[in-house]
């Protein structure tokens, strides 16, 4: 069987395949139903400085080939996550990103300084794309020169991998990647969801208090796929690829793209299945390309390229 290891935003991570935030709770939610210790690492759902209680219901819908959230960043806060999430993860097989989300740059610095005395954080993703928040006013993953400042501040107190999530809700997805790397990131996560939204035909409204919401799933991995090219060919900052992944072609498209792992979100909710046959057609289509690896694949590409 084909080793499926790879090094990832300065990880080691013994598959490619990870729970994108939000899509597996803090980590042991959907167990047993899907493993948490399948994955090459989880990025556990974004803490905020203090607990909030999120947007009111309705918060989904569904789409043609997706889904819409209006979520805004429900979560039980750093202190719970550190005395109750955390602990619980210690047995789990998998590399441990913890997302955080904060209203300024101090903010998330005090809480990547929390963070850092913890030897079960493996890592940090800054989520500075979620558009659901009212109060911070602004999508800080649409301002480079914001996304600098936060990473540098999370950089000077977090000395282990940091990850910037970045929103495709930009003109130029690959200029606040660079800033990201100015910032000293050791990988930028692309993408959050796209703005979107639906309409009720007899309100003539949106279903949603916030109006607009998040658009993910199989819809979305075209944009994905785009948004961690553009990134890539410029060669600065490790890419980790998410949006739209579904199946073993999803992940290796993202790979191909140039991503160096791949999250996988809306696809936790709608199959729980696939991860372990992801996992399984993976290492079935290293074995029958005959390749002992995916860094083998991967100098195929570039040999083909
Ligand atoms: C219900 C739901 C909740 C989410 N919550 C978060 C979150 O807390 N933090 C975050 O960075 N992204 C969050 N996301 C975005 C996902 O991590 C991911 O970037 C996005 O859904 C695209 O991937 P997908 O198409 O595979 O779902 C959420 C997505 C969904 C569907």
């Amino acid at each position: 069987m084909a080793d499926l290891l790879v090094f990832a935003g300065g990880l080691e991570l013994k598959n490619p395949m990870l729970a994108a935030s939000g899509c597996f709770g803090y980590g042991l939610e959907a167990d047993p139903v899907i493993p948490p210790s399948l994955f090459g690492g989880i990025v556990t759902k974004t803490i905020t400085p203090a607990p909030r209680r999120g947007n009111p219901v309705p918060r989904l819908a569904e789409t043609h080939a997706g889904m819409l959230n209006s979520i805004g960043l429900e979560n039980v806060g750093l202190d719970a996550f550190l005395a109750d999430k955390l602990p619980a993860l210690e047995d789990v097989d998998s590399k441990i990103v913890v997302s955080v989300s904060a209203g300024s740059a101090g903010e998330f610095a005090e809480m990547a300084e929390r963070l850092a005395e913890h030897a079960r954080v493996d890592a940090l993703e800054l989520n500075l794309s979620c558009p659901n928040v009212a109060e911070h006013g602004r999508n800080f993953a649409a301002d480079p020169a914001a996304v600098a400042a936060i990473g540098k501040a999370v950089r000077r107190v977090f000395a282990r991998p940091m990850w910037i999530k970045l929103s495709p809700n930009v003109t130029d997805i690959s200029e606040v990647a660079r800033a990201a790397q100015d910032a000293g990131a050791d990988a930028v996560t692309a993408i959050n969801t796209l703005l979107g939204m639906d309409i009720n035909i007899d309100s003539g409204k949106s279903p949603f208090a916030r109006v607009t919401a998040g658009l993910s799933g199989p819809a979305i991995l075209p944009v994905a796929l785009a948004a961690v090219w553009r990134i890539a060919r410029e060669g600065g900052i490790p890419t980790i690829g998410v949006g739209g992944a579904s199946s073993a072609k999803g992940l290796l498209k993202f790979l191909a793209a140039g991503a160096e792992a791949v999250q996988l979100g809306t696809v936790l909710f709608s199959d729980p299945g696939a991860p372990q046959r992801i996992l399984d057609d993976l290492a079935t289509h290293l074995d029958a390309q005959g390749h002992t690896n995916l860094n083998s694949l991967r100098e195929q590409w570039k040999e083909q390229a």
